[in-house]
């Protein structure tokens, strides 16, 4: 018995809309909520389509708080490919949220333990997540919870696998400037979100999508544990859904 509400969209931009959909009726049912966000090229054809719809009166951000699911260890804000700086550029700059309502983990501090510790802390102040926003990795990780022996349970630091890096480093100029580690929420943060938008969109996520959801709850597929979450939506486009029956 699969829990996730599957959706299948023709293309990413349809893909966007459809999740766009999903954050205009919260943000206008609620609009001071808290929307976990990620990074990555997933979800910029949602972020363009938030940002169109604030400006075309559709919603708006200005109460909106938010919390991002990662960060690299040892990069500043300031850095061109941290998750900050993705954040700054490819939605936060475009829409009315203030600066002050937004979290993203810090990758620049000396107590790793106690800035993750602050996160979780950070988190439940604000009153939880209302939707979590993910994509997935070709591995079936979710924020930089790679495959293990286990569920991480809350915001920690990981070591990045070499797949991981290996896809990441078409952002940076050689794969010895991807660094080695980074700051995640734990599977456990996720799942405490009251409600999860996963969107997978291409070819070569065809396979994990079909692993994750449709195979068995396993920590060697994180993404796999979102078929026990209440209320899960997963929005793929034809090519993710390409290995589905
Ligand atoms: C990003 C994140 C990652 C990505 C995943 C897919 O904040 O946590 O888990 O969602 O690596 O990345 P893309 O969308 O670039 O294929």
């Amino acid at each position: 018995m699969h829990h996730v509400n599957l959706i299948i969209a023709k293309d990413p931009a349809e893909a966007g809309r459809l999740a766009a959909d999903i954050f205009q009726e919260l943000i206008n049912a609620k609009p001071d909520c808290v929307l976990g966000l990620a990074t990555g090229s997933t979800p910029l054809p949602l972020y363009r389509e938030l940002i169109q719809r604030e400006k075309d009166g559709k919603l708006s951000f200005a109460k909106v708080r938010s919390a991002n699911l990662d960060e690299y260890k040892g990069l500043s804000g300031d850095h061109p490919q941290s998750y900050r700086y993705f954040m700054n550029e490819n939605l936060f700059n475009h829409i009315s949220i203030d600066p002050a309502n937004t979290m993203v983990p810090s990758g620049l501090v000396e107590d790793a333990d106690a800035m993750c510790a602050a996160y979780e802390a950070a988190i439940e102040a604000m009153g939880g997540i209302d939707i979590q926003l993910l994509g997935i990795g070709h591995d079936g990780h979710i924020g930089f919870n790679e495959p293990c022996d286990h569920f991480p349970a809350a915001t920690h630091e990981v070591e990045l696998e070499e797949i991981t890096r290996q896809a990441n480093k078409r952002f940076f100029n050689s794969i010895d400037e991807v660094p080695t580690a980074a700051y995640t929420m734990g599977c456990g943060t996720v799942m405490a979100a009251r409600k999860v938008l996963l969107i997978a969109t291409g070819k070569d996520k065809a396979e994990i999508v079909k692993q994750s959801f449709f195979g068995p709850v396993t920590p060697m597929v994180p993404a796999s544990i979102l078929q026990f979450h209440p209320d899960c939506t997963v929005i793929v486009d034809e090519a993710a859904a390409s290995a589905l029956k």
